[in-house]
């Protein structure tokens, strides 16, 4: 039971995405916004810089940070639909907005979320989904995610960790940087690329601000860096299902980047994010 029909959930199985256009109210989108500045401003470590070490690439863990996040965590929006994918109860494993700023903002390279999870954290299963809400117009100009429809299934296309040299302000971060800055640590590289792109071609997911994508955690994915004059913001909250913990075999990463938090969410409706 959920809000995605039977033809949804097809596509879903299918093409291991699907867009939901306007799922969440204009002005719910414009208040979030509107409480970003603090977060963007705000200097700890859960702020994450591009490598010219002044723009913000990322901010993670707002919902732990202001309420209005973790309300819209459990809006019926984002947590029925992931709720019925998982077709369990859910809690937020990592939440983070990129900002991809407006001529500014660096590219994603070509990867799937899962590698990062079963190596820095231990998760065990893919019994996890991303949510991304639209917080900006998306389109080609302004670097949008681009997806390989379909690569999902081919599980996790195993990758060996880059060790290129880090640019700019994080030579000497701690490790778990190196999967949140542009040189991203688990890509999926030539010539694996080449023969997805062939074999099934690349989709740009362009779609208004209040669009909700879920996409699952081996679809293979990327964006381009934003030459456009528009920012392209776009939060994405990732959903476990709670009997999928992780299990880290040494320290684990901040709390920041995999809740420590477990319980499973329940919807709550806050005015604040209704029409
Ligand atoms: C991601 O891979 O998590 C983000 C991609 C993007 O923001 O374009
Ligand atoms: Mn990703």
């Amino acid at each position: 039971m959920g809000p995605l029909s039977p033809a949804q959930l097809e596509a879903y199985d299918r093409r291991g995405y699907l867009l939901l256009p306007g799922a969440m109210p204009g002005v719910a989108v414009d208040r979030l916004n509107a409480a970003l500045p603090p977060l963007f401003d705000g200097a700890g470590p859960s702020r994450v810089l591009e490598v010219d070490g002044v723009t913000v690439r990322s901010v993670y863990g707002c919902h732990l940070a202001d309420e209005l996040f973790w309300n819209l965590t459990c809006h019926p929006a984002l947590l029925a639909p992931a709720t019925q994918l998982l077709a369990h109860d859910v809690y937020v494993y990592q939440l983070k907005v990129n900002a991809k700023r407006a001529r500014t903002g660096d590219r994603w390279d070509w990867h799937q979320d899962l590698i990062y999870w079963r190596e820095e954290d231990g998760l065990p299963g893919d019994r996890i989904l991303n949510v991304a809400l639209f917080l900006d117009d998306a389109s080609e100009d302004n670097g949008a995610m681009q997806v390989i429809p379909g690569s999902h299934q081919l599980g996790v296309i195993e990758s060996a960790p880059n060790d290129r040299e880090r640019a700019g302000p994080y030579q000497d971060s701690p490790p778990w940087i190196a999967d949140l800055i542009a040189a991203i640590k688990y890509t999926v590289g030539e010539p694996v690329l080449s023969r997805l792109v062939a074999e099934r071609g690349v989709e740009s997911v362009a779609g208004p601000k209040g669009s909700v994508l879920l996409f699952h955690p081996n679809l293979v994915h990327a964006s381009p860096p934003n030459r456009s004059p528009h920012d392209r913001k776009v939060l994405i909250a990732t959903y476990n299902d709670t009997r999928n913990l992780p299990r880290p075999s040494g320290e684990p990463r901040p709390a920041f980047l995999v809740s420590r938090d477990h319980r499973p969410l329940r919807a709550i409706d806050d005015p604040r994010l209704r029409d």
